[in-house]
């Protein structure tokens, strides 16, 4: 496991934006695994800017997100869909990009129909992920096991708290999400973590603590290669 220490949110944006930048230039037709939250926002505005600037050339690789909320509609501001235009999609130009459809009529059929394009398109190149307050990676939240395929998964109260700032209503804050398993994270070929401030001690949690699925973030320990962006100075030196 590689952990680079980032001194500043800016600096973790860019570091991050650059390995992802090289994943493109080096194969280009990669298959990219990309994350929500507001933690990716300053590295998806880099590539952004690095493709307008005529540097990077998403046109030959696909992107497939971790989760999306069930019952918000795409032209929500806060579905996972409409972040990603927002941050990215609008600004570059992947061939193809897939999120689960939180608004599915059957959500166990889109929870299937997901892992198929997982199957078809994967092993995923590189794994862009952030963690939650609760150690979850994606939506997959703190439980007694771990669990391997895209799935329905029923919100933690602290989740929905940590997310309820984007809302202008917390009671609007969906209560259910379809998250990619534990799984196609793990087959990834890379994985990037980011965790900026107020995410040290459950970094430091998930990567020198018990491999447990109460901390869903650390399997991550199990993960060959493994590369982690962080403002969390005392876990650059600690592996
Ligand atoms: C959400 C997403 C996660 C993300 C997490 C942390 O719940 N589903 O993929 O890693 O929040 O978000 P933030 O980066 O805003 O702290």
């Amino acid at each position: 496991m590689k952990i680079l220490y980032a001194p500043d949110y800016e600096s973790l944006s860019r570091k991050a934006a650059m390995l992802i930048g090289a994943q493109i230039l080096q194969k280009p037709c990669s298959v990219l695994g990309l994350a929500t939250g507001s933690t990716p926002i300053g590295a998806y505005r880099y590539l952004s800017q690095w493709h307008a600037a005529g540097d990077l050339d998403f046109s030959q690789a696909r992107s497939i997100n971790l989760d999306e909320y069930c019952g918000l509609p795409d032209s929500h501001p806060q579905s996972y869909h409409y972040f990603m235009r927002q941050h990215l999609f609008d600004h570059v130009n992947f061939a193809a990009s897939d999120l689960p459809e939180g608004c599915a009529e059957d959500l166990q059929a889109e929870c299937r129909r997901y892992e198929q394009i997982i199957s078809a398109y994967g092993p995923i190149d590189l794994q862009l992920l952030g963690i939650g307050h609760n150690g979850h990676i994606g939506f997959n939240e703190p439980s007694d096991h771990f669990v391997a395929q895209t799935h329905l998964v029923r919100l933690k109260e602290q989740t929905i708290q940590a997310n309820a700032r984007f809302f202008d209503d917390p009671g609007q804050v969906p209560r259910q999400a379809i998250t990619m398993g534990i799984a196609a994270i793990l087959q990834a070929k890379k994985v990037l973590l980011l965790a900026g401030e107020g995410k040290e001690e459950i970094l430091r949690q998930a990567l020198t603590g018990p491999i447990t699925p109460q901390v869903p973030a650390s399997i991550l320990q199990l993960h060959p290669d493994v590369t982690v962006v962080t403002t969390a100075k005392e876990m650059s030196c600690s592996r």
